[in-house]
């Protein structure tokens, strides 16, 4: 087991060490505001700002976000100033982290193989950690769905590589994944997740079957991860993706949107929150077993809502756990010392 598995002896990786164990997933903190508003909470000990992109994105236009208590499913379409634009403000972050003991990552959504490196270069020299969020493209475009970097071994491979070549040293490198399918998912996990929609009045419908990931992809993926030598935590999972719900009452699909740079209607999205839960557990295991040999840190993410979860992720091989639906749901800061506080009474 990777892990230490113990909370009050402290995370330290290529020497940053954490002051807390829980922090903020990527995709909420764009700005100075909003990372300052993080930045003020206690138990939060890093957040990771982003995803930017190279170019500014005003996001998809529609109905994006559903919010409900066990889950949230989004297609926001990476809403950001850029990566140029926002470095100022990233800055500034940066250094009121630093005040604060806190760590600050900048996470990458590259939309081309050159993309990664070119925003490590950017983020690498600021942040205490760079994320390559290999979470996307998670969207329909005219030719139907556009493959998601996660399950496209030789994009992994030769931007991991590339990124691990500019970061520099003292910069951690991780690597944020989409779910890998995991052994047993279609007997046990997926009927528990259609069933717990079945209860609130929705049916989920996992679209093309976008989650057909095989053993062999996701071991492909660990060892460009393992062979690149420079990758320092992977950060599993990200959403869930080609995800589409559907409601009973009134009967209708819950997003509708579309993207600003396509005309095509979409309703899928990536799903998060309480539901996906149980494969974010297991996908963290599955990572374990190919990383306790090596000194690559895992950061368990994905439907995180309790102490009992957080104690699960870090009994599965995390060292660090991140949480975003459970934050935004109340949204006042409050989940991470309660979550914290919770694990620690176990
Ligand atoms: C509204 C929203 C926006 C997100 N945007 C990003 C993003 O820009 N980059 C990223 O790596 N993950 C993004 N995610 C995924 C989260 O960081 C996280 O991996 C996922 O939601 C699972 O955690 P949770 O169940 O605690 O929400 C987003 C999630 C949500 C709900």
């Amino acid at each position: 087991m990777k892990n230490k598995n113990n909370l009050l002896s402290p995370v330290t990786i290529r020497n940053h060490q954490f002051i807390s164990t829980i922090g903020l997933a990527g995709g909420y903190v764009k700005n100075f505001p909003e990372g300052e508003k993080l930045a003020r909470i206690d138990d939060c000990g890093f957040v990771e700002a982003g995803s930017y992109t190279i170019a500014p994105r005003t996001g998809n236009i529609g109905t994006t976000l559903v919010h409900e208590k066990p889950f949230t499913l989004n297609a926001i379409g990476l809403t950001n100033n850029g990566a140029e634009k926002s470095i100022p403000d990233l800055l500034k972050l940066k250094a009121l982290y630093a005040s604060l003991g806190k760590k600050l990552f900048i996470s990458s959504a590259g939309m081309s193989i050159d993309e990664h490196p070119e925003m490590a270069k950017l983020f690498g020299p600021i942040a205490d950690g760079f994320v390559l969020n290999a979470g996307c493209p998670n969207v329909y475009g005219k030719n139907g769905q556009k493959p998601i970097q996660s399950y496209d071994i030789d994009f992994m491979h030769e931007s991991i590589r590339r990124v691990g070549e500019v970061l520099p040293d003292t910069c951690i490198f991780a690597v944020k994944v989409s779910p890998f399918k995991p052994y047993g998912f279609a007997q046990s996990i997926w009927p528990k997740m259609y069933s717990e929609f079945r209860k609130e009045g929705y049916t989920i419908v996992l679209k093309d079957s976008g989650f057909e990931t095989s053993d062999e992809l996701f071991e492909n993926v660990a060892d460009s991860i393992k062979k690149c030598g420079r990758v320092d935590m992977i950060i599993t999972m990200n959403t869930l993706p080609n995800v589409q719900i559907y409601a009973d009452s009134p009967k209708d699909c819950l997003l509708n949107f579309h993207a600003a740079d396509s005309d095509v209607i979409q309703n899928t999205g990536g799903l998060s929150g309480a539901v996906v839960k149980e494969l974010a557990l297991e996908n963290v295991r599955m990572w374990n077993s190919e990383l306790w040999k090596t000194d690559i840190e895992i950061c368990g993410c994905g439907g995180i809502t309790n102490g009992e979860d957080m104690r699960r992720f870090l009994d599965a091989g995390a060292s660090l756990v991140q949480i975003m639906s459970a934050h935004l749901l109340n949204n006042d800061g409050s989940k991470f010392g309660e979550i914290l506080a919770d694990c620690y009474s176990m």
